[in-house]
């Protein structure tokens, strides 16, 4: 598969079966996730990969519910350290969610090849989760995302293009708005 078709393909999944990744298969993601770029190569991060199925329940009760979270067997939860990241991005700004956010979206797109679906959480109480897994108050919690076989085949399909806004409305040449 191409970059171009895992990019197409990638859709939120949020019903999965409890087929096991298997291990190689998991540290393929964990490749991706490693070989993201990040601001000055700081790579200002840690990911806790959650397996345990009574963790990744609480961990959905934390993210307002979204119980469907669990099913995955693996919930990715990427945590991001403020102190060690870029500091200056456009001159006054912190470029630790951009680092997490690019690592796991070459998660989300490695996982399109494996047959994987995934979905970006980023409705959660960040406190939940901390206390859930043992995340130092230091430490940012920047999203999760659950790992998994979808429930049926027809979840990965093509991009619905009717639900991106269209070129015109998204970009300009040389000059802002034109
Ligand atoms: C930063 C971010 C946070 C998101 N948080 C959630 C979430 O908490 N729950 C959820 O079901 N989907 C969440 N999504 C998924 C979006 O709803 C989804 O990407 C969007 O509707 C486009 O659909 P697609 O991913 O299938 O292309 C999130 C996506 C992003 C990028």
């Amino acid at each position: 598969m191409n970059v171009f078709e895992a990019i197409k393909n990638r859709r939120s999944v949020r019903s999965f079966s409890d087929r096991a990744i298997p291990a190689e298969v998991l540290e393929k993601m964990k490749l991706a996730i490693r070989y993201a770029p990040s601001a000055c190569n700081f790579q200002p991060w840690h990911f806790i990969i959650v397996t345990d199925a009574k963790l990744r329940g609480s961990l959905a009760q934390a993210a307002n519910d979204q119980l469907w979270m669990a099913q995955a067997p693996v919930t990715m939860v990427a945590c991001g350290f403020a102190d060690q990241a870029y500091k200056k991005m456009g001159g006054y700004d912190n470029s630790i969610d951009i680092d997490l956010a690019i690592a796991l979206d070459h998660l989300s797109l490695a996982a399109v090849e494996e047959g994987l679906g995934t979905c970006w959480i980023g409705a959660f109480k960040e406190e939940e989760v901390k206390t859930i897994l043992n995340i130092p108050n230091n430490v940012k919690v920047v999203g999760m995302m659950p790992v998994g076989y979808p429930a049926t085949a027809n979840l990965i399909r093509p991009i619905d293009e009717s639900r991106r806004k269209a070129d015109s409305e998204i970009f300009s040449t040389n000059s802002f708005g034109q």
